[in-house]
């Protein structure tokens, strides 16, 4: 199979870890950036590839549950419950850490962000290396994370040792946030576990930015951003088109020049003139795969010299508020569009 590592390779990649060194790697959510994550001058050094600010903390990953002793100093009910019911699966759990936990990873905090991913590769390599990864997306700070090996080198180029390619990560965005606070579940990032799931297994708080205080640090208000000016569509699809089209009956009769515009859309869309490009993300109007489709979608669309993209929003529901989430960030909060 294409997406299959050797053993020897994934001994290469761990040698690489062992030596202090990075090797990007894939997991269900996105490629991680990866170090040994009780080596800091390894953990230093995905900061510097990724211009990561020093005050965002890096999740850690481990490829058995009960390697967890290793990092939290408590196990709470709550945490097990979820552990049981979610790993391996993109589920991060932030509780407080040991001593053993450099505070480079954590960036001075004193908890730390805990997942098993789910990909043979990303366990077979934690395996080998015998020591958690810390690993965040491998991708260039603020941008889109990479769901393909390609996109790992075009974000991080030589600045990682070995890239291991296992293929479009399946469910296309980031694992969930959760801290537990005295067995309370407060939700940090929307991810590929929904909210209605967690909540089978125990009440979730949503957590909202308390002034000025970054609660979750990974969470500032633009994130996930393509090079290209990216908006939001602040109406349903059919009134933007409307509006569009008023807009471009506009520049025709004024002779103005109209202007590359791209479409992310959710589901098929008849073609229109007014798209120099189009990217749907499910067909089928399935969240699952537009999870899935949305940051190679982002990526593709960057790479057109379009003037500006514009993302039609999706339901709120299950994967849905994630996918939210990151076109919110994508769009640094813009709305509507101007022509
Ligand atoms: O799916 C994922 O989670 C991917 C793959 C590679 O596992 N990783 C990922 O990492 O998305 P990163 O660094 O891009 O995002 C980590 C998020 C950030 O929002 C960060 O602030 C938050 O987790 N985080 C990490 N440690 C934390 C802590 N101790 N307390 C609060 N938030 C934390
Ligand atoms: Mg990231």
């Amino acid at each position: 199979m294409r997406f299959r590592a050797s053993p020897e390779l994934i001994a290469k990649a761990a040698g690489i870890l062992q030596k202090g060194r990075l090797v990007a790697f894939p997991t269900e959510t996105v490629y991680g950036l990866g170090a040994d994550a009780f080596n800091a001058r390894a953990v230093a050094k995905i900061f510097q590839a990724k211009k990561r600010p020093s005050f965002d903390p890096i999740i850690v990953h481990v490829a058995d549950p009960h390697d967890v002793r290793l990092l939290w100093k408590r196990i709470p009910k709550t945490a097990q419950l979820l552990m049981k019911a979610f790993w391996p699966g993109p589920l991060t759990l932030v509780l407080l850490k040991t001593k053993k936990v450099p505070d480079i990873v954590t960036a001075g905090l004193d908890t730390v962000a805990v997942r098993m991913p789910n990909h043979p590769m990303a366990l077979e390599l934690i395996r080998k290396l015998g020591r958690p990864i810390a690993a965040p997306s491998a991708n260039v700070f603020g941008r889109t994370s990479p769901t393909t090996a390609e996109a790992v080198r075009e974000n991080l180029g030589k600045k990682v040792d070995l890239v291991l390619d296992g293929g479009p990560c399946a469910v296309g965005l980031e694992s969930t946030v959760l801290k537990i606070e005295n067995n309370k579940a407060i939700l940090l990032r929307p991810g590929g576990i929904s909210v209605e799931e967690i909540r089978k297994f125990t009440p979730v708080v949503i957590h909202k930015r308390e002034g000025s205080v970054i609660y979750s640090p990974g969470q500032l208000p633009i994130h996930y951003a393509p090079k290209t000016p990216f908006r939001l569509m602040d109406k349903g699809y059919g009134e933007f088109l409307h509006d569009l089209k008023t807009a471009f009956d506009q520049s025709r009769k004024t002779h103005t020049v109209w202007p590359r515009i791209g479409l992310l859309s959710f589901n098929e869309r008849p073609k229109s003139k007014y798209f120099k490009a189009v990217r749907t993300l499910s067909r089928k109007k399935n969240l699952n795969e537009a999870a899935a489709n949305l940051f190679e979608a982002i990526r593709k669309l960057d790479k057109m010299k379009l003037d500006f993209i514009v993302a039609e929003r999706v339901p709120r529901n299950g994967i849905g508020l994630a996918i939210m989430d990151r076109l919110q960030k994508a769009s640094g909060g813009k709305k509507g569009v101007k022509y």
